[in-house]
């Protein structure tokens, strides 16, 4: 079997208003990797998660998922979307039912699962983004970070093998920030690839497998963390910044004051290293 989970070929999204939103997307998304897409608002990034799971049908090319063309019929959609999860960027978007548990329960449901299994994963779900103290509380009373938390935990219950992750840590404080980004890793341990957009340049750079830049509806370039922000050309062009802890390690690089073999660090923990072992004077 292939190692892509999910392709596009040419596929170019045009909304009835008539704004191409994106032309020409060819990707590969590698099963079980960690990946980002940045780029500036309005690049084309939800539009392309839109397409991925049958929320939008392509107006040029196509989406195939492990190898098979997707079919834009009831039954193929509905399939398709138990497998690929979307958590929207604006929780108002996604979230319907009156109470937290009813929330998170529905998808759980709709899989026709037996009540043990659905009570089951709706409590892991919800202890994984910590909220299983608000079950019996209102949708409606719940903060914008709560409700972002439920949203993930609405598609965390359906148990898919790639979710994709619309802006998941904006407007999130960053205890939660980071909870969420420890979820996201915990998934990935267990098989489970995952895509996600940020604005988020030091997380893109430290968490991914891969990155995806997009641009005018274009994907502009892709490649490893460190090829994609060691690329000044490209940063600049698509409006992106450095992550400091790149731009700390290429100062110091230039200075001379590092072992140029030093191996480039992808989190503070790993420069602190770098740092220690290094010389500056
Ligand atoms: N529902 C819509 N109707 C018309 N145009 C839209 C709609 N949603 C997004 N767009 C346009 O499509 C383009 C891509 O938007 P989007 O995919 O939301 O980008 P991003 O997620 O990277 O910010 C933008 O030009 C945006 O204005
Ligand atoms: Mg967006």
């Amino acid at each position: 079997m292939s190692k892509y989970i999910l392709e596009t070929k040419d596929l170019s999204y045009k909304y009835p208003d008539g704004t191409r939103a994106l032309n020409n997307i060819n990707l590969k998304i590698e099963k079980g990797k960690k990946i980002s897409f940045v780029g500036v608002n309005g690049s084309g990034k939800s539009t392309v998660f839109l397409n991925f799971n049958g929320v939008l049908k392509p107006s040029k090319g196509t989406v195939i998922y492990k190898g098979n063309e997707v079919k834009y019929n009831h039954k193929s959609l509905l399939e398709l979307r138990k497998n690929i999860g979307i958590v929207f960027q604006d929780p108002e978007n996604q979230l319907f039912s009156a109470d937290v548990y009813q929330e998170v329960s529905f998808g759980a449901m709709n899989l026709k699962l037996d009540d043990t299994e659905v009570r089951s994963r709706v409590d892991e779900a919800l202890k994984n983004v910590e909220m299983q103290d608000y079950k019996d509380k209102a949708v409606h009373f719940l903060s914008y970070g709560q409700k972002k938390r439920v949203a993930i935990a609405d598609i965390l219950v359906m148990k898919p093998e790639i979710i994709v992750f619309d802006e998941p840590t904006s407007s999130l404080d960053p205890k939660h920030s980071k909870q969420i980004i420890q979820i996201f890793d915990e998934l990935n341990e267990k098989g489970i690839t995952v895509v996600l957009s940020t604005h988020d340049v030091e997380l893109a750079y430290s968490w991914s497998d891969h990155v995806i830049v997009m641009k005018d509806g274009e994907i502009a370039r892709e490649g490893t963390p460190y090829e994609i922000f060691s690329d000044d050309e490209l940063i600049n062009n698509c409006y992106l910044e450095k992550p400091l802890i790149l731009e700390i390690f290429e100062e110091l690089r230039k200075s001379g004051k590092i072992n140029t073999t030093a191996t480039i660090p992808r989190n503070k923990g790993e420069l602190f290293k770098i740092l220690m072992d290094s010389n500056l004077n």
